[in-house]
């Protein structure tokens, strides 16, 4: 079954929590809708269950206009971040619930029971069967709730944030999980999270949002390597933001040239975005961009180095091996070996709230002399 949003808006007293958003989900494939909180993901997925209606726009299930059927015949499978499991029902109870309350084509009960028995099977909860949710962890309710998703054999499956209330371990081992029961059940999935890494390893493809609108589409691949917007590259890993200058279709800073596409950008200032893997430090006496040690961190084998660079000592973070002695206040050079370069207006993720941190951080440490020293 293909999923198709078109031209989607929905405002809640005058605010736009869905922009104009159009989004295709093929058959069979697995999509993650990635965003800050409040950028639309919750509504525009309800928007496709048929619980929410949108202002203006149609969802298709194929060629079908949603709206024409009742949200019960959609056959939509729905999963929400914090388990909606009946609590008073054992887990073969909860699973079969989708299936026992069908008016149409409700199957026998001998039936139903080999279904459950089937998806316990798959979601790897056999043998729990007889328990009730209080009496499980916090991943293998999401798990029973995915297999009561599941039950009804949904054309689409639509899953809110399922492991957000989960610990960093648990979510990590049920995200490699649910990408195995995706190969093998090829449902067509919409999966929406915050959570950077887990779109980029789960997803086919991965929906960056942000303010009700959707910034990029793409491969995991493509949106780590060619974020369209400043919001897409910061909003997915670590970065930093320098001022440059572009002229002659390429980009300077302190007018010494960096080696990079600034595809069609006008001449005049533009900002270099960079993630620490982009910067590397001079160490063969070679030229570079002279800068100040300002603090260092340990991540896991590397020393993450926080820096203030060229003549307007602008932040940036990179890393060196932990092994190389890299010290506070330590003046040492570096080299740009990537990044991307985009005009100078548009905004990047709460890259306002971060410049003025850096800013305060760095009129302190003028007044108190310590970078002169
Ligand atoms: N029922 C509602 N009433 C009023 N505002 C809402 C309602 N649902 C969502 N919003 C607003 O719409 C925007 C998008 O919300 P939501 O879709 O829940 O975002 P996300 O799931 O990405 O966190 C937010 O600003 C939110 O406050
Ligand atoms: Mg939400």
């Amino acid at each position: 079954m293909q999923v198709r949003a078109e031209n989607i808006s929905k405002n809640y007293a005058s605010m736009a929590a869905l922009d104009d958003v159009s989004l295709t989900v093929q058959s069979g494939e697995l999509v993650a809708l990635l965003g800050p909180s409040g950028s639309g993901k919750t509504t525009l997925l309800r928007t496709i269950a048929g619980l929410e209606t949108p202002d203006s726009g149609v969802v298709y299930f194929n060629d079908r206009d949603a709206a024409e059927s009742r949200i019960q015949d959609r056959g939509v499978g729905f999963v929400f971040q914090h388990y909606a499991l009946f609590k008073h029902m054992r887990v073969m109870d909860n699973i079969a619930f989708g299936l026992r309350a069908r008016r149409k084509n409700k199957p026998k009960e001998a039936d139903i029971k080999n279904k459950v028995m089937e998806l316990l099977d798959l979601v790897q909860l056999s043998g729990l069967e007889k328990r009730f949710p209080s009496q499980l962890s916090g991943g293998q309710r999401q798990r029973v709730a995915l297999a009561r998703a599941l039950a009804i054999e949904p054309s689409v499956l639509l899953l809110d944030e399922p492991f957000g209330a989960l610990d960093a371990r648990v979510r990590k081992d049920l995200r490699r999980w649910l990408r195995e029961i995706h190969e093998r059940t090829g449902h067509t999935t919409l999966f929406v999270t915050h959570d950077q890494e887990e779109a980029l390893e789960l997803a086919d493809r991965v929906v960056v949002m942000s303010k009700g609108k959707i910034e990029q589409s793409a491969t995991p691949d493509e949106i780590y390597d060619t974020p369209a917007t400043p919001f897409v590259f910061s909003f997915i890993g670590e970065s930093s933001v320098i001022p440059v200058v572009v002229g002659n279709g390429r980009a300077t800073l302190d007018e010494r040239l960096i080696d990079l596409q600034v595809g069609n950008l006008p001449d005049g200032p533009a900002q270099l975005f960079l993630r620490p893997e982009d910067v590397a430090m001079v160490t063969d006496g070679g030229p570079g961009i002279p800068g100040l040690v300002v603090s260092t961190r340990r991540i896991g084998g590397n020393r993450r180095v926080t820096m203030e660079c060229g003549l307007a000592r602008h932040r940036i973070e990179f890393d060196a091996p932990a092994e190389v002695p890299i010290a506070n206040s330590q003046r040492l050079q570096v080299r740009i070996i990537g990044g991307r370069v985009y005009g100078a207006g548009e905004e990047g993720y709460e890259t306002e709230k971060l410049a003025a941190s850096a800013t305060s951080d760095f009129k302190w440490a003028k007044a108190e002399g310590w970078l002169d020293r």
